[in-house]
């Protein structure tokens, strides 16, 4: 058996709220399977080497829950936009480019490695409509050692003439990508019908009964701006609120994540809670293409479950540290302009809705639970300006989520293998 002893700070968020801080304490797996944290290095392990990381921070990994991996070639540019038109000016042309695979594995391999090198160890990814650069990007992800789901796009309207598909293509190239990417072992299928604009009646009844039939999990968007709102209530006059143009299409149940819903309302948000629909908040993204301001204090308050996606190109960067901090800062801007009524987010919140939040949608438990596979990463920010006293390891936490620190972080760990080592790079 291989036994993993990895000795630093460790720092988790087992609830929402709440850290756990054990300074100097162990991390224990076997293989790759968490045993627990321990002050003392239990007296069996007596004989095993110790990975000692020194004064370093050893953090869960994060889960970025949204982002659409063919848009990471134009991150960080065209942020000049309001949704539709950001989608038809820049995101459809960017996504048209991924007919060429060359190109798509030039760009998914890079991405693999970004994630990986940046503490991202669980995603949930949208790919494009193309059905073999989506079997690339899930190869490409398993060689780097990331878990999670990827979705090749369902859009049969409303898309560009280089990028849209017949409802019968949708349906026959869907049906051989689940048969392609069936052995992957890390790296799942998700259901990925863009938004309900991009996807006819025909398409989303024949992706809800696929959801059905094979317990397939779905992505999608929700009341992310108030032009795209508008548009679903022209489009779907039978519907009284947006989320019903799934729901009523079987793509609306606790393994559905929902991108946004930053206006979403409280009568939509039940709907979100009572079928355990589990909210992607983007805050990078909802500002940076000016969607508006989520109320993530008022869903997690209510019960509903949020995690955190970078939505990059809508976001600007695939670092769920800024997600983390971008996350807050919208809660922060919702209580200024809710006249202080509502709280904002802690820095541990935070932490817990880019950690466990998110790994919670993969089965996984709180913090670093017993029986979970190990997913974590060393941080070192002996870089950073020394202090005028020395600092608690609460204090470093809460720096580490404000404060970028490039090449901080040591080693990754991801479904109980290191997947990331500094010294590589
Ligand atoms: N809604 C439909 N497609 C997209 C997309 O690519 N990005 C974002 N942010 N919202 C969408
Ligand atoms: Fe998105």
């Amino acid at each position: 058996m291989a036994v993993t002893i990895l000795k630093g700070n460790i720092v988790s968020a087992p609830e929402c709220g709440k850290l756990d801080i054990t300074e100097y304490g162990y991390l224990i797996a076997e293989d790759g399977i968490i045993i627990g944290v321990f002050s003392q290095l239990p007296e069996r392990y007596a004989a095993v080497p110790v990975e000692d990381w020194g004064d370093c921070l050893i953090l869960q990994s994060f889960a970025d829950l949204h982002m659409h991996a063919p848009q990471y070639a134009m991150m960080g540019m065209g942020m000049d936009l309001p949704l539709l038109d950001w989608l038809n000016e820049y995101a459809f042309p960017t996504e048209a480019r991924f007919t060429d695979a060359d190109y798509a594995r030039t760009v998914y391999r890079h991405l693999a490695h970004e994630l990986v090198a940046n503490g991202t160890t669980r995603v949930s990814l949208f790919s494009s409509l193309h059905r073999e650069a989506t079997l690339i990007l899930m190869e490409e992800l398993e060689k780097a050692g990331i878990v999670g789901y990827v979705g090749k796009v369902n859009m049969d309207r409303n898309g560009a003439s280089n990028l849209q598909e017949t409802t019968e293509e949708s349906q026959r190239e869907t049906l051989r990508w689940l048969e392609e990417c069936q052995d992957f072992p890390h790296i799942k299928p998700i259901l990925t019908p863009r938004f309900t604009p991009s996807c006819t009646n025909e398409l989303m009844a024949f992706l809800g009964k696929l959801a059905q039939e094979r317990h397939l999990p779905v992505q999608s968007h929700l009341s992310e701006n108030h032009r795209e709102i508008e548009w679903v209530r022209e489009l779907h006059p039978e519907c009284k609120q947006y989320w019903e143009t799934y729901a009523e299409y079987g793509l609306w149940n606790d393994r559905t994540i929902m991108a946004h819903c930053v206006h979403s309302d409280a009568r939509e948000r039940k709907a979100m809670k009572d079928a355990g629909v589990t909210v992607a908040h983007c805050a990078n993204s909802n500002n940076a293409i000016c969607s508006g301001t989520a109320p993530v204090r008022v869903m997690l308050n209510e019960g509903l479950k949020v995690a955190l996606g970078s939505d990059v190109a809508g976001g600007c960067s695939i670092h769920m540290f800024d997600a983390v901090a971008d996350a807050i800062k919208a809660s922060k801007d919702r209580r200024i302009m809710d006249n202080w009524r509502t709280d904002f987010l802690t820095v541990a919140e935070g932490w817990y809705l880019g950690t466990t939040a998110g790994a919670n949608f993969f089965g996984a438990g709180a913090g670093f639970a017993k029986g979970d596979a190990l997913h974590a990463m060393v941080l070192d920010d002996s870089a950073l300006v020394p202090s005028t006293r020395p600092l608690t390891v609460q204090e470093r936490f809460e720096r580490c989520v404000y404060v970028r620190q490039p090449d901080a972080i040591r080693a990754v760990w991801s479904e109980g293998r290191k997947v990331y080592n500094a010294k590589n790079r």
